[in-house]
């Protein structure tokens, strides 16, 4: 007995509604409120004892269609705007399922699938500016790229046998970024085993930028005081306002020091597709580069990317060497275990889903041209809505937009500083828990934002019309009451 069904028309007849109702979903999103919370029947049913019997696929694809489908995080929705979640494609949708389909094991072996992730990376190397011998490897997400770029950099750069000994072999190792790195830098370093002090957290400007002069000082602060620095983590879009740092300064700076420049573009690294590319100049001397795929490549969870200049530089930080790798991973001279590209050698992963089909096919069927259109959409709205807010007398943008994201917040005049960031929370709350729009929050020199992020290929302008009106109206609902209305000056 295999787990195969048992009557493959019935399964196949299934599985062409699965499509046409997961299409129909997609195609009728914006009918639907953007979140909505799981309701308690729906999480009762959801917890269940172990199904130690079967049911019919059709049974359980009712229980999905029932209480799954209808409560995602809502990302799918035009007005969708939080932390930063991309979209999706449908043809992404698809190909998740032919992927699963072929089911094939990513480690390396002469197969189609090893043969269109190289294809992948060979037009991602192209389109970041990165050099065709670069070496790269697609991973879950920002936060696996960005510790591979550590990694790599740790091995080359900290100047003793790190994989050997481990950091116990010498001089404590520093790494350098600004304050608004992505937390992703802290995970790095604990999991790293140097933990968290090795990250030297740096000054910004007033635009959100690295002050390199800041760094250059903390650098040689460090040496001095006998730590050892290894790399420079330079921001191609912060997570908190999308700022980009002096990026070429940063090179400047790793030079001067022999250290390895890292580039965390997890987005605004596929401002290189669009027409705003030079917002991005300089990422392309990185030593490393980090970016995501589901976020401003569209494609759905999860698909992460990073790529290392020098290809030795990446496998130098995994490959056991020809006489360590065990019997049972020996390639052959021929057959199916033959070395075409060994992406296991590349990460952390020896185990590897075929994430590269969603990427090969949405970039095939779109073209670059006009996702690279999608992210200029998008960047022209984010400029558009800090337009339409700097404009507006009871709204504050409270950062400068560079790329794709805008912080402001309700201000009426008169209005309390101390009110202000309590009442913008109970906005953000209201806007979600209505089902009007997701945007996430920050905190911006003390004040609360509520931050918009756009990555989303199906918002259109009037969604942001629509989000500053709601705004608006929610805001100046809630100041007249309780208990805004009392604490205000
Ligand atoms: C700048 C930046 N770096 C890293 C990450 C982490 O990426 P992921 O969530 O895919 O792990 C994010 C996530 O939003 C990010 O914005």
């Amino acid at each position: 007995m295999s787990l195969d069904p048992s009557d493959w028309n019935e399964t196949r007849a299934l599985g062409r509604t699965m499509v046409d109702d997961i299409l129909s979903y997609l195609q009728t999103m914006r009918d639907r409120p953007v979140w909505t919370s799981v309701p308690a029947d729906a999480k009762a049913r959801l917890s269940e004892p172990v199904p130690r019997a079967g049911a019919p696929l059709a049974e359980v694809y009712a229980a999905f269609k029932r209480d799954v489908l209808p409560y995602p995080t809502g990302n799918i929705h035009p007005r969708f705007w939080g932390w930063v979640m991309g979209t999706g494609t449908t043809t992404g949708v698809l190909a998740e399922l032919l992927a699963a389909g072929m089911n094939p094991h990513l480690a390396g072996y002469d197969q189609s699938a090893a043969i269109i992730e190289r294809q992948v990376l060979d037009w991602l190397k192209e389109l970041v500016g990165f050099p065709a011998d670069a070496s790269g490897v697609l991973v879950s997400g920002g936060t696996a790229a960005n510790i591979e770029g550590l990694m790599a950099a740790r091995v080359a750069k900290a100047g003793f046998d790190v994989r050997e000994t481990g950091v116990h072999g010498g001089p404590p190792l520093t790494v350098y970024g600004s304050v608004e790195t992505h937390s992703w830098i802290n995970t790095a370093c604990e999991s790293m085993g140097m933990g968290r002090r090795a990250f030297r957290a740096i000054a910004v400007d007033a635009a959100y930028r690295i002050d390199v002069n800041a760094c250059r000082a903390r650098i040689a602060a460090d040496i001095a005081a006998g730590e050892r620095p290894f790399a420079v983590v330079g921001n191609a879009g912060t997570v908190g306002t999308g700022a980009v740092d002096d990026l070429i300064a940063l090179r400047a700076l790793a030079d001067d020091f022999g250290l390895w420049l890292h580039i965390d573009g997890a987005f605004g690294a596929l401002a290189a597709w669009s027409d705003s590319r030079a917002l991005v100049a300089g990422q392309e001397t990185a030593d490393s580069l980090a970016f995501d795929l589901h976020k401003w490549g569209y494609v759905p969870y999860e698909a992460g990317v990073i790529l290392t200049r020098d290809p030795g530089a990446q496998l130098a930080t995994y490959q056991p060497g020809r006489a360590a790798k065990p019997a049972y991973l020996q390639s052959g001279n021929g057959g199916i275990s033959v070395d075409t590209t060994y992406f296991a050698d590349r990460g952390q992963q020896l185990s590897r889903g075929f994430r590269a089909l969603k990427v090969w096919m949405s970039m095939k069927e779109q073209g670059v041209d006009r996702l690279g259109a999608a992210i200029q959409k998008n960047i022209d709205q984010a400029h558009r809505l800090g337009d339409l807010v700097a404009a507006h007398p009871d709204l504050e943008l409270l950062a400068a937009v560079s790329l794709n994201i805008v912080c402001f917040r309700y201000a009426p005049s008169g209005t309390a500083e101390k009110t202000l960031d309590s009442l913008n929370a109970a906005i953000l709350i209201a806007l979600q828990s209505r089902g009007i729009a997701v945007p996430s929050q920050t905190v911006l020199q003390g004040r609360f934002a509520i931050r918009v992020c756009i990555t989303n290929h199906r918002s259109e302008d009037h969604d942001f019309d629509f989000l500053v009106a709601a705004v608006v109206a929610i805001g100046a609902e809630m100041a007249a009451t309780a208990p805004f209305n009392a604490r205000s000056s």
